[in-house]
């Protein structure tokens, strides 16, 4: 039996050259700007809806472009939705904030880092549990064995719209969930794709540990022909730069956490000499790309 899932991206998404390579426009997903995580949420969402949930618990830094896709699925699924934010209020709310609070959910300031943050997910859901609800946790980034089946048939989407069998697919990577997805949707394909994760946040051996802790998870033990770079540097002026020049040559927009790390890690592995051809996924990251505008434009 196929999982539940509810329908919230218009898929497939493109698959458009660009600047000698392929990107494949998760931006596109149409779902908000929640970009890539609109997968992930399609597969959530079926998920909580099938449990009969009537409240998303999740949670995630302040920028975080899940939190802005979680908090509108739950929206539009009729579900009610807390969102546990790492830190404490800023004087300025990023768009992804200001996305939840459009989206009535309830945003709860934790004051704490954000690597303990599904550990207070979980308490929070239980203390809701406890209270008559019908809660359903999500942790940060989606990252569950459900929330990576919106990759795993990505890899399908992806693998429709090659016309080459060969390919290196790079992807930029937070929680692990999407690259989680991808490696087992590539498993269950077959395809000969090399796959490049673009680390912006956690340390490697940490981040490689999740994806395969996930994988693992999803009945994929073996997986092989994967890379991760790091790229956990702040974005600085480089970023802007690359932002800017994308822009302006081609058009599209990326941000600087996620999209920009994952283009310049493109150009690491032109220099290296990568021969099959380079499919880039563009995850999205528009909110915190117009942040960045807002501010370079002053
Ligand atoms: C724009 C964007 N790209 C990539 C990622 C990384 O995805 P994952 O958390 O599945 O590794 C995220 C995560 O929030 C994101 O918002």
């Amino acid at each position: 039996m196929s999982p539940p899932r509810r329908p919230l991206a218009l898929l497939p998404t493109p698959l458009q050259q660009f600047a000698g390579m392929y990107l494949k426009r998760d931006d596109l997903t149409g779902f908000g700007l929640a970009g890539a995580k609109a997968r992930a949420l399609e597969y959530l969402l079926g998920d909580a809806l099938a449990r009969g949930a009537d409240v998303l618990v999740t949670g995630g830094s302040p920028g975080s472009n899940f939190i802005a896709g979680a908090a509108l699925a739950a929206s539009v699924c009729g579900m009610e939705c807390e969102v546990l934010v790492s830190g404490a209020a800023g004087q300025q709310a990023p768009a992804t904030l200001q996305m939840v609070s459009c989206s009535e959910a309830k945003v709860l300031y934790t004051g704490v880092d954000r690597a303990e943050l599904d550990k207070l997910i979980d308490e929070r859901a239980a203390y809701l549990r406890d209270h008559g609800r019908t809660p359903y946790a999500v942790p940060r980034g989606g990252a569950t064995p459900v929330g990576a089946l919106g990759f795993a048939h990505a890899a399908r989407e992806l693998a429709a719209q090659l016309a080459f069998d060969e390919a290196v697919v790079v992807l930029p990577v937070g929680s692990g969930a999407s690259i989680a997805g991808l490696l087992a949707g590539r498993a269950v394909i077959a395809a000969r794709w090399r796959v490049y994760g673009v680390s912006v946040s956690r340390p490697l051996p940490q981040i490689r540990s999740e994806i395969l802790g996930l994988v693992a998870r999803m009945g994929h033990e073996a997986v092989t022909d994967w890379e991760l770079i790091d790229a956990t540097e702040p974005a600085g002026d480089r970023d802007v730069q690359i932002m800017l020049a994308a822009l302006r040559a081609d058009g599209v927009l990326f941000d600087a956490k996620y999209g920009t790390k994952a283009l310049a890690a493109v150009a690491g592995l032109r220099a290296r000499r990568e021969q099959a051809p380079i499919v880039l996924w563009h995850t999205g990251g528009l909110p915190g790309a117009l942040d960045l505008l807002a501010e370079a434009a002053t």
